[in-house]
């Protein structure tokens, strides 16, 4: 395995080089009397970049866009986009050109749906450079002005080497990651990456622009890591650094062997990629990735959807619920969450045939947000308290009590090892829900059923979790109290890149 990958990496290497000389050097630039339109493309000077039109995925939307040129990275990889949540549809009848200073993007009609939006520019090109950086200056391409505009200081999902993370106090200039919010949508989703903007000098990932669901700890200047990410010690590929000042903080990293392509990704499930492209294999290789459990990403699965992290389906609906936007949750964006598919008695109060909801017991789930806590005797008062009020959506009981949530259920967890305890939620449900339950077979769990299938499914759980103790060994089983995630990825040493480190040396 050792001198495998060392042989695979030598390789890539060799090929890169070998293109560096025989790529034929197509435009590298958009210049003030030039236009890029339907198929047309500019290729930065190496061979390396390629920036033009591209349809994401099966979607029939078109957007501007920077990737790794065919040659060297066979499978189409975005690095960039440009007019993320403004697509065009028609390629042909777009252009891309120098506009009174700015670079434009104009659709069919001629309206311009991005800019670069400097106000009294004088840029006349638009270059890309090898980088995978696209230059706004004065002058012509060869010209060595300080750029006007730059796409690294716009960042999309991804952070190429060269580029910064951080921002800027006197320009108020951020540079963060945004995920894509499908692979078929560009547009910027829920989960970011950005430098705390407080100054701790720690990396976030945050749902929202808000809750922050991983750190990377404080930069430790000395070591050059970060001090919840130990297993950066063994990293001898990234160059990290940082910079801070009275104006500005970023970090930025080049990698020690330029010739390994390289790039982090905030992917559409909200966490963190490093990956290496290993030109034998043809694909991405994995190298590091946080939050390591994808249920640790906060919300991931929206109201009312509940996060497994050992099915291969990330989010599944509650049961009596269904994705509010069945495309997107097919394409993986479970941000729109799910609905009631029958309403509540409760909430008409004009109908007169419905009975009482009821409740569906659902074992081994995490706490969700936001619970109150009732003083009530035992657990038919817990229950008879919720159902008085319309709002209340689920109850729990336990011997320090009863718990009612209110509203959206969020950030819920369905817990399948016996290790990680959870509790047992009450979620109301209009009682025709329970006389679907059959026809449905969605494994409504009621009344007498309810001790035995918890039993079957705490066995099944047990055997997945030994099925996967086995597997990673390495990965501890989750708490599943959240406050502690960001403790527990600094307690636990992760494995990937260390191994994968030492397979390099
Ligand atoms: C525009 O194109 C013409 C002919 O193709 C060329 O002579 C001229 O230098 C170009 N102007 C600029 C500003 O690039
Ligand atoms: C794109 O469409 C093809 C053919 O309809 C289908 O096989 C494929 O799964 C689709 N890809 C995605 C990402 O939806
Ligand atoms: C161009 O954009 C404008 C404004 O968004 C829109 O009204 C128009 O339909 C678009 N034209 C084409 C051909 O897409
Ligand atoms: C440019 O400015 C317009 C109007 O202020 C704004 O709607 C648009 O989002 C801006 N575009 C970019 C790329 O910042
Ligand atoms: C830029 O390139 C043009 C030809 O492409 C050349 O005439 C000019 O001297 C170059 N300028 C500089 C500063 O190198
Ligand atoms: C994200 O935050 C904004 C306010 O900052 C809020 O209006 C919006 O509803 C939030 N989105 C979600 C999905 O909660
Ligand atoms: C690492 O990056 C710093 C800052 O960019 C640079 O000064 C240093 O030479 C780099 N180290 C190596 C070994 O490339
Ligand atoms: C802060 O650091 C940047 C990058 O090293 C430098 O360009 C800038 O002048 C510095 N600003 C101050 C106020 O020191
Ligand atoms: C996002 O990254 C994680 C960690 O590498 C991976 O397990 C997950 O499948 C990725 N999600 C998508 C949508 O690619
Ligand atoms: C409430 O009940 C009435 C009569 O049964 C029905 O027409 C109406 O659609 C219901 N409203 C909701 C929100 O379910
Ligand atoms: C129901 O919940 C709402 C919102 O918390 C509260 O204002 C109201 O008093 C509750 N009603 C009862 C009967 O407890
Ligand atoms: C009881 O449930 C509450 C939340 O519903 C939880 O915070 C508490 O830890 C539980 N206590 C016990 C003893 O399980």
């Amino acid at each position: 395995m050792d001198t495998k990958t060392k042989k695979r990496l030598v390789l890539s290497v060799v090929f890169f080089c070998f293109l560096k000389t025989h790529v034929s050097l197509a435009a590298d630039s958009i210049t003030a009397n030039q236009s890029l339109s339907g198929d047309q493309t500019i290729v930065s000077a190496g061979g390396i970049f390629e920036l033009g039109f591209f349809t994401p995925g099966n979607s029939s939307k078109f957007y501007v866009g920077i990737w790794y040129t065919k040659q060297l990275v066979s499978e189409r990889t975005i690095v960039w986009v440009a007019n993320r949540e403004k697509p065009v549809s028609d390629k042909f009848s777009s252009v891309l050109r120098i506009s009174d200073g700015n670079l434009v993007l104009f659709n069919g009609s001629k309206i311009p749906v991005w800019s670069t939006n400097l106000t009294s520019s004088s840029a006349a090109t638009a270059l890309l450079l090898d980088t995978g950086n696209l230059v706004l200056r004065e002058g012509s391409s060869n010209s060595t002005s300080e750029p006007l505009w730059q796409s690294f200081d716009h960042p999309a999902h991804t952070w190429l080497p060269g580029a910064r993370i951080g921002f800027n106090t006197v320009t108020k200039q951020t540079q963060i990651l945004t995920s894509w919010k499908s692979s078929e949508d560009p547009a910027p989703g829920l989960f970011s990456l950005e430098l705390d903007p407080k100054g701790s000098h720690a990396y976030f990932i945050r749902w929202n622009r808000s809750r922050q669901y991983w750190s990377s700890g404080p930069w430790d200047s000395k070591s050059k890591l970060f001090s919840w990410v130990p297993e950066m010690r063994l990293n001898y590929i990234y160059n990290f650094s940082f910079v801070t000042n009275a104006t500005e903080s970023y970090f930025t990293y080049s990698l020690y062997d330029p010739k390994i392509i390289s790039r982090f990704v905030l992917n559409t499930s909200g966490q963190i990629q490093q990956l290496t492209w290993l030109e034998p294999s043809r694909q991405w290789n994995l190298f590091w990735s946080q939050p390591r459990q994808r249920c640790e990403v906060y919300d991931l699965c929206g109201a009312f959807g509940t996060c497994n992290d050992v099915s291969t389906v990330s989010c599944n609906c509650l049961n009596g619920f269904e994705p509010k936007a069945k495309r997107d949750w097919d394409l993986q964006d479970y941000s729109g969450g799910c609905k009631r598919k029958t309403d509540l008695h409760c909430e008409n109060a004009t109908s007169a045939s419905g009975k009482l909801d009821r409740f569906l017991e659902l074992p081994s789930m995490s706490l969700p947000e936001n619970e109150q806590s009732v003083e009530v005797g035992n657990i038919a008062e817990c229950e008879s308290f919720c159902l008085r009020n319309c709002s209340c959506t689920a109850y729990s009981y336990n011997a320090s009590g009863c718990s009612i949530w209110e509203g959206e259920l969020l950030n819920l967890q369905q817990l399948t090892s016996s290790v990680d305890h959870g509790i047992t939620l009450y979620l109301r449900l209009a009682a025709s829900e329970f006389k679907n339950s059959k026809s449905n077979n969605k494994g409504l769990i009621v009344g007498v059923a309810a001790g035995s299938a918890a039993g079957v499914a705490v066995l099944l759980g047990l055997i997945v979790f030994v099925i996967l103790g086995q597997r990673k060994r390495s990965s501890r089983p989750r708490s599943n109290n959240r406050s502690t995630a960001s403790s527990q990825t600094k307690n636990s040493p992760s494995s990937t890149i260390s191994k994968r480190s030492e397979e390099h040396q």
